[in-house]
């Protein structure tokens, strides 16, 4: 057999296992991994190198078009699809699914043909999109979504914050109804916002408004009792949810509590949970706004039981939520030096740096296998969004996106070096070992030797089927 390529000598690492193995390429496509492959049209040494499956972010916002209310605060976001596919390759990615989001008022159906045109002739890896559903009228729950999850479009995201996005608890059970009855997969954002925004006002009033203020407007309780009423909203419509960017121990026991009653909860985490504090947010010169997220980074308690929760499965998913705002005047400062903390756009980049910075702080730390780290940062998400088996595993039939790592390579982080838009990173200077070298996307070399091979284009939609964790639950006995 003639391959188009062989990656040859390396380890290769899968959610199940770690083999020495050659990989045989054709048509963008794995089919073989054995001991030892020859015939390869090209080659690349794999020796001393491990060969994983190449990342995916599910939780990464690019090119979202702005509306008063939204986390953005007015600031444009300085990544679209172009140069946020190419600094997610950098970093080992080779899959990205970010939000179309439909505004108050608007279509959805509208709302992705806009995105399918950002996307169009930008994106140098494979995309899909989940919906933000802002505005579930009856026409939306009844015909818009039905006919998009059919399309592809099988994953839905709803908010319990943001002045422009969030939902109410009887909208929210009305788009997971819908969720149930088309197989689709839910993720919430959980924080309660009647709560938040009662914390910013009295803060505000009493002239409390630097970046430190926003962990103070959104203590954990805040995080704790949304994670319980969403997952109690989920309970009752008897579907799986996806809760995003859990930030702490407390929302992490709601979803131990959840699963212990039977339900299927998926736990989401972020780099930025795992590696900054509210500390982080207490610097001079307005630099706090740089570690500015929603829920916000906490304490080392809160980073030790995120940790743990990664250890003991409790965590399923690590995503980037990469949100890019710059730091400067047209970004996170557009309103000024002074801005109050409420006019600051949330949420910080972190593309590139989601796989390095797991590797280095729990491979390399001996924290979790490989194995794990595979599941958490690409298998994982393409089972719960209906990717796999056709992305995010290295196996005979999978699209071949590979990332191949030096495991031993010691890397300072520093904004100079990354390939988003964005002016800063929240882990400037961080010490970590480990980065992938050459990455590649059906089969196609789209990073090598730290320069990009690839043309903006290439990238193709990915039509997303049933996730393999969907099963309707129990819980809706008692209103179907
Ligand atoms: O602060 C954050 N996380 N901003 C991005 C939007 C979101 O909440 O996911
Ligand atoms: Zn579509
Ligand atoms: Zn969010
Ligand atoms: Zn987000």
């Amino acid at each position: 057999m003639t391959f188009d390529l062989v990656i040859s000598g390396g380890t290769v690492a899968t959610a199940a296992d770690v083999v020495r193995a050659d990989v045989g390429i054709v048509g963008g496509r794995v089919v073989a991994i054995a001991e030892r492959l020859r015939g390869g049209t090209r080659t690349v040494d794999a020796g001393g190198r491990l060969v994983l499956p190449g990342g995916i972010d599910a939780h990464c916002h690019l090119d979202q078009p702005q509306a008063p209310g939204l986390a953005s605060k007015g600031a444009a976001m300085a990544d679209g699809f172009r140069s946020g596919s190419i600094s997610a390759a950098f970093g080992g990615t080779t899959t990205i699914v970010p939000f179309c989001v439909q505004h108050r008022g608007g279509s959805v159906t509208a709302a992705v043909a806009d995105y399918h045109r950002r996307a169009e002739g930008e994106a140098v890896i494979d995309y899909a999109f989940h919906l933000i559903v802002s505005d579930p009228t009856p026409a939306v729950l009844g015909q818009e979504l039905p006919a998009l999850i059919r399309r592809g479009h099988a994953s839905l995201k709803v908010y319990m914050t943001y002045e422009a996005l969030h939902l109410s608890d009887r909208q929210i059970l009305d788009v997971l109804a819908t969720a149930r009855e088309e197989r689709a997969i839910v993720l919430v954002h959980a924080e309660n916002h009647e709560v938040l925004t009662w914390l910013a006002e009295r803060l505000e009033a009493s002239g409390r408004t630097a970046p430190k203020e926003h962990a103070a407007s959104r203590p954990l309780p805040v995080e704790r009792e949304a994670t319980h009423r969403a997952v109690t909203l989920a309970e009752v419509v008897g579907v799986p949810l996806v809760v995003v960017h859990i930030s702490g121990g407390e929302p992490l026991e709601e979803v131990r509590r959840a699963r212990a009653r039977g339900l299927t909860v998926i736990a989401e985490t972020c780099p930025q949970y795992l590696m900054l504090t509210a500390a982080d947010l207490d610097l001079p010169d307005m630099e706090g706004a740089k570690a500015m997220c929603s829920p916000p980074p906490r304490d080392t308690a809160a980073q030790a039981a995120l940790w743990r929760g990664i250890e003991d499965g409790t965590v399923d998913i690590v995503n980037s939520d990469h949100a890019p705002y710059r730091f400067d005047a047209g970004g996170k400062l557009r309103g000024g030096p002074g801005t109050s903390f409420r006019g600051i756009a949330n949420g910080l980049p972190g593309l590139e740096t989601r796989l390095p910075i797991l590797f280095s702080e729990g491979v390399v730390k001996g924290r979790i296998d490989l194995q794990r780290f595979v599941a958490l940062t690409a298998t994982n998400n393409a089972k719960f969004y209906g990717l796999h088996p056709r992305k995010g595993t290295i196996a005979v039939g999978a699209d071949a996106d590979v990332a191949i790592w030096d495991p031993e390579k010691r890397v300072t982080i520093r904004n100079a070096d990354l390939h988003h838009a964005v002016d800063y990173t929240p882990f400037e200077g961080l010490e970590i070992q480990g980065w992938p070298e050459t990455v590649l996307s059906r089969g196609e070399v789209v990073v090598e030797a730290g320069a990009l091979k690839a043309q903006p284009g290439r990238g193709r939609f990915l039509e997303q089927r049933t996730s393999s964790a969907y099963r309707p639950q129990g819980g809706a006995s008692s209103w179907t």
